[in-house]
């Protein structure tokens, strides 16, 4: 029996801080087994929207759950790859109809509830850097380190804007902002697992850091939190 106990990185913050590029290269870094918890209520929703079942409508979403099977597994390069009933769907998931019905199932209690032990399970077996909104909170309440990241709505809307012109998917930069912004106020706002800082969490503000400012003040924090050593 492995009685070690993994140690557990939790980023936490709203969309388009940066949690999933930083916390990606961290977890090859230290070498721990990074986990987008955020891809995992997107794959919800996406089976929502695919049984033309709208992703806020918490009576048919949660009548949907048993029929649900998600699998979760990593390429070679690291990349976590999701799956929905056997298909590969880590790309779908990514699309701009999904993020707005992702904040939405991810409102509704039965599906937090049905998400929480696959999340802790894979902190169980692995050293993990998690990011998500809840992790610090709720998921991961003993996490070593936990990390509040944030940015200026202005800041988000703009990388995701980029993010999505790179992706070859036309947007508009106000409408993204927008959007940005009502995600922001649901999952702010809702009543089960809200998005909000920790209390022991250290916040990480990245209005003005590009991403290698980011990943410098993000390890310092980590190293500073476990003493400077985070892979032993
Ligand atoms: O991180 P993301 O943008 O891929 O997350 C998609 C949605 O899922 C987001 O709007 C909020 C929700 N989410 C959540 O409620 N709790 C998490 N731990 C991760 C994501």
């Amino acid at each position: 029996m492995d009685l070690k106990k993994h140690r557990s990185i939790a980023i936490d913050g709203p969309s388009g801080a940066g949690k999933s590029t930083l916390a990606k290269r961290l977890a090859k870094e230290l070498g721990y087994h990074y986990v987008d918890t955020g891809a995992i209520y997107r794959t919800v929703a996406l089976a929502a929207l695919r049984a033309g079942i709208d992703p806020a409508d918490e009576s048919r979403v949660a009548a949907l759950l048993p029929d649900i099977r998600i699998g979760m597994d990593y390429d070679g390069d690291g990349l976590q790859h999701m799956y929905l009933n056997g298909e590969d769907v880590t790309g779908a998931i990514r699309e701009n109809r999904v993020s707005a019905g992702a904040s939405k199932a991810a409102a509704i209690p039965a599906v937090r509830a049905f998400l929480l032990d696959t999340q802790r399970e894979l902190a169980r077996k692995h050293d993990v850097i998690m990011d998500g909104r809840d992790i610090g909170t709720v998921v991961l309440p003993n996490a070593d380190v936990k990390i509040f990241l944030t940015a200026t709505p202005e800041a988000r809307a703009e990388r995701r804007w980029r993010e999505l012109l790179e992706r070859g998917q036309s947007a508009d930069k106000a409408r993204v902002l927008q959007e940005v912004m009502e995600r922001d106020a649901r999952d702010t706002n809702r009543a089960s697992a809200p998005l909000r800082q920790a209390e022991d969490a250290v916040p990480a503000d990245t209005t003005k850091l590009d991403f290698e400012g980011s990943y410098r003040l993000l390890l310092r924090i980590i190293r500073e939190r476990m003493g400077g050593t985070p892979n032993e």
